[in-house]
């Protein structure tokens, strides 16, 4: 019994579990990578660290490298623990721990160091731009493994750049570019670049740039009334816009300048009219220019006689009347009518028309009845 549990004993210690156990890693540049060794059993023999270049880190609890960024973690007779801190690109490779039983036993880790990448730059930015540019936008990120991935927004939005990859030594040089053609709705709009990366943990680096876009103005005039009339109060805004912002805006009346009179003002963008006079008529102009060109605008005046305008009111007056006095009569005829069909059919049952009220027999309410329609032509005629 005590021989066969030795025995077993011996077995695991010789076959069953004498082995170093190790894991892969992966650390950010600037880290520190804890490499870790392990034994499910062990007779007291020895285990050791060494790195991809063969060199001896550790040897049980003894330091055989000189390089003060590795430090001992944990020694014991089932496990070995070292670290290496300030990680660099460098440090990636294979380690291996060795188990000096005869014969020596190890195991491999493959220690992967990823770059961090650098803060994104945008070139390509005109500042400013002028409509009608072609710009590209370049965002490059250097530094980074494996390769970043860079995205683009135009004010929040994500739109799509062209990515291009090169490595350079270990790490990879990401650039992402985008082709504009610049109008003035882009005057003021952040282009964004961000970085997404598997070492950036926390939120992804990123770099803005606001456009600025030149533009020459663009006019219009806007008027307070659609039919001018003599005496009313006109008020013309010349609403310009332009980048930089166009110089005070010009009035002209028909090629020459404003004429000089008390009621009409300008102010600013605006010419107003106190009181409207025939003598306004004309095309007025309003022109705004910045170093980029210049526009304008125009607006006919015809100043309208009130009371031609009134007489227009009166046309329309003695129309309605017209069309009100005929739909009148047309409806006396039906209602007369439809009595006169009645009463010749032999139903004497109503007598709802006020002229039957008082008649002796239908002939007479009929000639009521007409009498009343009479009465309409005469309204008729007093109408028009
Ligand atoms: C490495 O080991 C040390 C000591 O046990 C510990 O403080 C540290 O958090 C470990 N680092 C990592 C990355 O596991
Ligand atoms: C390992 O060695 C220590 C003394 O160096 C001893 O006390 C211990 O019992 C040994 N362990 C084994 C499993 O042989
Ligand atoms: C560790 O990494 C190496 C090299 O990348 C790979 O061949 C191996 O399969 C990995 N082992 C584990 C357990 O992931
Ligand atoms: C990448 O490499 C290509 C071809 O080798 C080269 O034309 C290009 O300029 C490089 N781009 C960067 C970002 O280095
Ligand atoms: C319009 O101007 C003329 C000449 O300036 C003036 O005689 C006339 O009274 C004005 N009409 C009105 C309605 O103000
Ligand atoms: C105003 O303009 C109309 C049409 O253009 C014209 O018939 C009228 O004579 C003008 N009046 C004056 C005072 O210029």
């Amino acid at each position: 019994m005590f021989s066969f549990f030795l025995f077993f004993n011996f077995m695991i210690l010789s076959w069953g579990g004498q082995y170093p156990l190790v894991q892969n890693m992966t650390v950010t540049e600037g880290g520190t990578a804890n490499l870790t060794c392990r034994v499910e059993y062990n007779d007291n023999t020895s285990l050791q660290w060494s790195n991809p270049a063969q060199q001896t880190l550790f040897f049980g609890d003894k330091k055989a490298l000189r390089d003060n960024r590795i430090e001992l973690v944990h020694a014991s007779w089932s496990e070995l623990t070292i670290s290496i801190s300030d990680v660099t690109l460098s440090d990636e490779g294979m380690y291996t721990c060795s188990l000096f039983t005869m014969p020596v036993r190890t195991a491999k880790a493959y220690l992967t160091v990823l770059g961090v990448p650098e803060k994104p730059e945008i070139d390509g930015l005109m500042k400013p731009a002028m409509e009608g540019d072609h710009i590209t936008l370049t965002c490059i990120t250097q530094g980074s493994k494996p390769a970043a991935d860079l995205r683009w927004f135009r004010n929040e939005k994500e739109i799509k750049g062209a990515k291009e990859v090169n490595a350079s030594g270990k790490t990879f040089t990401v650039r992402s570019s985008l082709q504009l053609h610049v109008d003035r709705n882009d005057d003021g709009v952040a282009y964004t670049c961000k970085v997404d990366h598997v070492a950036l943990t926390q939120t992804p680096q990123q770099a803005t740039e606001v456009l600025e876009v030149h533009y020459a103005p663009r006019v219009e005039i806007i008027h307070s009334l659609a039919v001018p009339q003599e005496g009313q109060y006109l008020k013309l805004e010349c609403m310009s816009k332009g980048n930089p912002p166009p110089d005070p805006v010009m009035w002209t009346k028909d090629g020459g300048e404003l004429p000089d009179l008390d009621r009409m003002i300008v102010e600013g963008r605006e010419l107003t009219f106190t009181s409207l006079n025939k003598t306004d008529n004309g095309t007025y102009r309003c022109e705004a220019s910045n170093h980029l060109g210049t526009s304008s605008a125009e607006y006919v005046l015809y100043v309208y006689d009130p009371n031609a305008v009134g007489q227009h009111g009166t046309d329309h007056a003695l129309i309605g009347g017209v069309v009100a006095v005929v739909v009148f009569v047309t409806l006396c005829l039906i209602i007369v009518l439809g009595r006169y069909l009645a009463r010749h059919k032999g139903t004497y049952l109503t007598n709802e028309a006020k002229g039957a009220d008082d008649a002796p027999d239908a002939d007479t309410a009929i000639i009521n009845a007409e009498g009343n329609h009479a009465h309409a032509e005469e309204k008729k005629e007093y109408f028009i």
